[in-house]
């Protein structure tokens, strides 16, 4: 199987490619991308089993995969990073993820695979601490800046200085959409798909201020989730920065109706 990837950046020696149609069956949307820089190649949030075969065989077409440097994970959802054994097993590539999940994530890992293995999965896994970090990638580096609790509680998201593209992890998904290949057009028609995903993902309408203060001063052309559809040029930026911080969501809007013991049955 090989899926034709969209190319958000590409000057000849620095690329970004998003793979948008990988997940078949009953697996979410989810996009995955592959940044080259000359002859450096990483994935970032490449999934879990569902998206392994597929992604690998149409990576393979851009570079070695064995000879990856990174594999970035901005937490360590299933959709994320569920087949980190494979990625250990099948390459070299170093798995860059916030120092909260480096000791959880070799549960992921069996016995047989780390049997194969010349060290310890843990030697494999780079933890990067809460104040962020810069990883050497190529001729340039890739920056794992801190997004804390948007959603999970040990989360990155990485900017790449070259094409300045953001890429958010689940911040700024939308789900249920068509298109997902395409960036936004009509932002005000563009949320309703994100809404109720970031009501009850992300932990609190505090941590996107803080966060969007954080962006405001950085230079980004596109901020380009996980799932569904990209925000590209500055007023979509401008858009979604302005939206993620007025919004209440995760814990401004739990009340004492959210923790009652439940009735019914499933
Ligand atoms: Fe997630
Ligand atoms: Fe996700």
């Amino acid at each position: 199987m090989a899926a034709e990837p969209i190319v958000l950046f590409d000057n000849g020696h620095h690329k970004c490619l998003m793979f948008d149609s990988l997940v078949s069956g009953e697996g979410v949307q989810s996009n995955q991308f592959l940044i080259v820089d000359g002859k450096h190649e990483a994935l970032i949030d490449p999934g879990g089993d569902l998206t392994y075969t597929p992604l690998s065989v149409a990576a393979s077409r851009y570079m070695n995969i064995r000879d990856m440097d990174y594999v970035f994970a901005s937490h360590q959802d299933p959709d994320i990073i569920g087949a980190i054994d494979r990625w250990i097993v099948h390459t070299r590539a170093k798995i860059v993820t916030s120092r909260l999940w480096a000791r959880f994530l070799p549960h992921l890992v069996s016995s047989y695979v780390t049997n194969q293995l010349s060290g310890s999965v843990y030697d494999r896994i780079v933890s990067i601490p809460d104040a962020g970090a810069n990883v050497k990638f190529g001729d340039s580096y890739l920056q794992c800046l801190p997004a804390h609790f948007m959603h999970s509680v040990g989360n990155l998201q990485f900017y790449d200085p070259v094409s300045r593209i953001l890429f958010s992890g689940d911040l700024g998904a939308s789900l249920g959409g068509d298109d997902d290949h395409l960036p936004v057009k009509d932002f005000d028609k563009h949320v309703p798909s994100m809404i109720g995903f970031h009501r009850r993902y992300i932990a609190s309408g505090k941590v996107c201020r803080l966060w969007a203060n954080m962006i405001r001063e950085m230079d980004v052309t596109a901020i380009v989730p996980q799932h569904g559809k990209r925000f590209e040029g500055p007023e979509m930026v401008n858009r979604f920065l302005d939206w993620v911080s007025s919004m209440d969501c995760g814990i401004d809007l739990m009340t004492q109706e959210n923790y009652r013991q439940p009735v019914d049955y499933v």
